[in-house]
């Protein structure tokens, strides 16, 4: 192992989650002349990032870690210790929508980013750099500064706003060759002399005209708003699939016809059972909180709308099913397929999948609930419900004897079944709802299933 000598600087992360854990290892992959360690308050976490099974799923992450641990990659509880060594200090803890008191739904929670600020302070003893990779409220990096400063100004942090757009699923990819990448600063001697420092992180894979220099202020800005963007076009689809759906238009052709006018283009059109995920709906209800901080109500309620329609699309796709399948599932089996917010991700947070199948379960159906890497933090989110829930791996064996499927994450593998095999073990008329518009339909009609999707007319057997 090398000695710390040797290493040109010493970078440090606190939080060593979805975030965290990828982007460090992947610095840690791209310069060696750096030491790169990775903290978490979360014992169980970090000693699962030395292990060989990670705490997250995502592809191409194992070969990453495994390549970089030991040499210049390191997952400590060490806070402290590691905050003293640092020379640049990277920030990439939990921001959620705050739960209570002022803002309660709305608003980030800042505790935990707070206390890592406050700890900061407390551990060092010479000049750093403070990175906010947290998606934060706009103007947070003042806040950061006046905590870090109320030392009487013996040391100096230079807190930078480089937020993270990475997608989950495709972490490494994005990682590896971001669209850009964002570093905001003050715009003093100082701010930009550690902008530049930065940027010369980022310079050791990224190409310099993808890096992307701008005030603090933007550059957090810019991350709630990238989100918001991503988040409404999903909404704009999701809301013309219902039009589709009662008016024979089909909103794969809709989406298709808008999306090659280069002004709109094709990406994030896909109408699904919703957008899910830990960000787009607290990032998106964090700027309608700060909208309305300001007095912007009509900015907040445009923006609402996006969170809104999102929630109907879910509604809708239970009620759906339950017109569908006669006004009652009560009793009846319903295999859930995919119970990720997304495909190539263990991560449930916010999925679609959370809400279809609670809402299924109050109307009384025996659910079983099948993915290839979420079933563990599944169990975990519908800890609460004590009957009518089954967790089965097996698509196979989750849709024996139901009446129907739903399919809402898009997994290869879903494309990919035997569905006359499913069809046959299945109760008459057999049902399939998909909720991500990746199965072929008219074959599944063409085997015997009354087929819905999301945005197309039913294919329907009576
Ligand atoms: P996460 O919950 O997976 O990880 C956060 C980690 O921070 C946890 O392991 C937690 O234990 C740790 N932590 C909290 N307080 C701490 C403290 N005081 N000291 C040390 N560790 C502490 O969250 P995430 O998904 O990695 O998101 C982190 C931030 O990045 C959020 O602001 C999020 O909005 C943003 N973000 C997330 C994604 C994503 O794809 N998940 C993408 C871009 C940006
Ligand atoms: C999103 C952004 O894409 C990232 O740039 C950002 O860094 C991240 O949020 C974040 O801040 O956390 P992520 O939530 O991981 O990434 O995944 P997305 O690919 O954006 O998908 C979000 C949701 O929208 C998923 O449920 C997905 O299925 C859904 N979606 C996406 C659609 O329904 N249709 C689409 O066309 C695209």
């Amino acid at each position: 192992m090398r000695s710390k000598m040797t290493f040109k600087k010493n970078i440090l992360c606190i939080g060593a989650g979805y975030v965290g854990g990828p982007t460090m290892a992947m610095i840690a992959a791209k310069c060696p002349q750096y030491k790169v360690t990775v903290v978490d308050i979360n014992e169980k976490r970090i000693s699962e990032w030395n292990s060989g099974r990670l705490p997250i799923y995502e592809p191409g992450l194992d070969e990453l870690v495994t390549a970089a641990r030991g040499r210049n990659l390191f997952f400590s509880t060490e806070i402290e210790k590691g905050i003293r060594d640092a020379d640049i200090i990277f920030v990439s803890v939990n921001t959620p929508t705050k739960t209570f008191g002022q803002g309660a739904g709305m608003a980030a929670d800042l505790q935990y980013w707070e206390k890592t600020a406050r700890q900061i302070l407390a551990n060092s003893d010479r000049d750093k750099i403070i990175v906010e990779k947290s998606t934060l409220p706009v103007r947070t990096a003042k806040a950061m500064e006046r905590i870090l400063n109320s030392n009487g100004g013996t040391i100096n942090f230079e807190v930078l706003s480089n937020p993270e757009f990475l997608a989950e699923g495709s972490a490494v990819k994005d990682l590896e060759n971001p669209d850009r990448v964002l570093i905001g600063s003050r715009e003093t001697k100082e701010g930009l002399k550690a902008r530049k420092e930065l940027v010369d992180v980022y310079a050791n894979w990224v190409a310099h005209e993808r890096i992307i220099e701008s005030n603090v202020w933007s550059a957090e800005l810019s991350k709630l708003t990238a989100n918001a963007f991503l988040a409404q076009r999903v909404s704009s689809i999701n809301s013309l699939s219902a039009l589709c759906e009662v008016t024979e238009a089909d909103i794969n052709e809709v989406a298709y016809a808008i999306g090659t006018d280069s002004r709109i283009g094709n990406k994030f059109l896909k109408a699904s059972v919703g957008f899910g995920g830990s960000c787009f709906k607290k990032d998106i209800l964090n700027l309608v909180y700060i909208c309305k901080s300001y007095g912007l109500n009509e900015v907040a309620d445009y923006w609402d709308s996006v969170v809104r329609l999102n929630e109907w699309q879910e509604k809708r796709f239970v009620l759906n099913m339950l017109s569908n399948m006669f006004n009652t599932v009560a009793g009846k089996k319903i295999a859930v397929l995919g119970f990720a917010f997304k495909a190539n991700t263990g991560d449930t947070r916010e999925s679609p999948a959370i809400y279809i199948t609670r809402g299924l379960v109050e109307e009384r159906a025996q659910v079983n609930v099948s993915d290839p890497k979420a079933l563990v933090n599944a169990r975990e989110d519908l800890k609460d419900m004590r009957e009518g829930i089954e967790f089965i791996e097996d698509p196979y064996k989750a849709s024996e004897g139901a009446h129907a499927i739903a399919v809402l994450t898009e997994w290869d593998i879903y494309r990919k079944l035997d569905y006359k095999r499913i069809f046959d073990s299945m109760v008459k008329p057999a049902f399939i709802f998909d909720g991500r518009n990746i199965l072929n339909h008219r074959e599944l009609f063409d085997i015997g299933f009354n087929v819905f999707a999301i945005g197309k007319a039913p294919l329907k057997h009576f």
